[in-house]
């Protein structure tokens, strides 16, 4: 019998139409003598809608218009089964789902969002959990968490929009500390999102209040000059983590910009997310970098408790070699398939593979204690019983 996979994407992120682009692009590279897709699209206001149309990239030209194809759906738990069910009298079945999959980037979805919320339900998932996920969307967070495990990362500070509007001067001072030039990023987006370098005082102000429309948690780091980015996947779970070719990216700017990243090709709509940014696969430098990249790769997966397929992005400086781990993407555009397809794992075996870890930390989990068998509330005796 065929595992119905629920893949989920869309959402309230700014990275919505990227998420659209790499599920659908995943959905139609599943095995299908193995499993049944089911897509399950959110809108930006966090409606749900399922319809085997869904399949087609061209229904998301006006997003708005949706509802004319696919069913409105809520997901929900129903006897034994998660199901979906119409959201509307006659409220019947429309799917089945045995196992969800995400595939949703950024705030409010990939942070840890959707994990928490198919925690809740129950329902067994694929990609990494709630832990892993906050951490790996917070860039502050993932930096404490990296640097106590001995990983690399550039020097950086941070402060709170309230920091700065209490008193600015001396968040300007605490940042300077770290020399010019800076780069000022969001703490929580992602896609170069309200990034951008500063090289003096001006410079810095303008970044700042740039940041701050899109989080109150700014990050400054300082700039790795003579910039060559390098990135390496890994896939996997605790028991068994393995790490992918590493690939050169180029972009037009001096930082990858969400242009470079998903819209080389746009202007004749042909975006294939991170998979159409320049690069080339491996990378060129010496091997005992990729050794070193594969080890720190592998290091952070188990840092972090990911799950599935992440995407680990370097910052190395090309006079120096030296290399810092930058971010460690938890659903990386495209699912990093095209670093996956440089090993000899086409696209259909990565899919299922990420689908394996889901089931077995689903399995695994099923075995650990979540309740206790007495019910404490047959005994609780009023206010005597509150804990103290
Ligand atoms: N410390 C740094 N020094 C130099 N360039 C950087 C630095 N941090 C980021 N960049 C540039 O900015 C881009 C976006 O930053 P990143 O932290 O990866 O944010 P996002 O989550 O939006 O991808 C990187 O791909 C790189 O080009
Ligand atoms: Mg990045």
């Amino acid at each position: 019998m065929k595992i119905n996979v629920g893949v989920l994407y869309g959402g309230n992120s700014t990275e919505h139409e990227i998420s659209i682009i790499s599920a659908v692009q995943a959905m139609n590279n599943m095995d299908t003598e193995k499993y049944e897709i089911v897509p399950i699209y959110l809108t930006k206001d966090s409606r749900m809608y399922t319809s085997s149309k869904l399949l087609d990239m061209d229904v998301y030209k006006d997003l708005k218009k949706i509802g004319e194809v696919a069913t409105e759906v809520i997901l929900l738990k129903k006897d034994n089964d998660y199901v979906l069910m119409k959201n509307k009298f006659p409220f019947s079945t429309v799917k089945k789902i045995d196992i969800a999959f995400p595939i949703m980037h950024g705030y409010n979805t990939e942070d840890g969002s959707i994990a928490g919320y198919l925690e809740v339900l129950g329902i067994p998932y694929c990609e990494s959990d709630i832990y892993a996920s906050v951490i790996g969307q917070d860039k502050i967070y993932q930096k404490q968490v990296l640097k106590e495990n001995g990983i690399p990362v550039v020097d950086y500070t941070y402060f709170y929009e309230s920091d700065y509007l209490k008193d600015e001067a001396s968040v300007i001072k605490k940042v300077e500390k770290l020399e010019y030039p800076v780069i000022v990023k969001p703490a929580r987006q992602g896609s170069s999102v309200g990034i951008n370098i500063a090289k003096n005082k001006k410079e810095l102000e303008s970044a700042i209040n740039e940041a701050l429309n899109y989080d109150e948690k700014i990050l400054v780091e300082k700039v790795v000059e003579n910039l060559c980015e390098l990135n390496c996947s890994v896939l996997g779970d605790n028991s068994n983590y393995e790490a992918s070719p590493i690939e050169q990216v180029y972009g037009s700017d001096e930082i990858l910009s969400y242009k470079d990243k998903y819209m080389s090709n746009g202007s004749k709509g042909g975006s294939k997310g991170m998979a159409s940014t320049g690069r080339k696969i491996p990378a060129d430098i010496p091997s005992s970098i990729t050794k070193k990249i594969e080890e720190i790769s592998i290091n952070a997966c188990r840092a972090l408790n990911t799950n599935g397929v992440v995407r680990i992005d370097y910052l190395m400086d090309k006079k120096t070699n030296k290399v810092y781990l930058n971010e460690l993407n938890i659903v990386p555009g495209s699912l990093s398939f095209y670093l996956w397809n440089a090993k000899d794992v086409n696209y259909k075996k990565l899919l299922t593979k990420i689908i394996d870890c889901g089931i077995k930390r689903y399995r695994d989990k099923s075995k650990k204690l979540s309740s206790f068998e007495t019910n404490v509330l047959a005994t609780f005796n009023g206010a005597k019983g509150v804990k103290k």
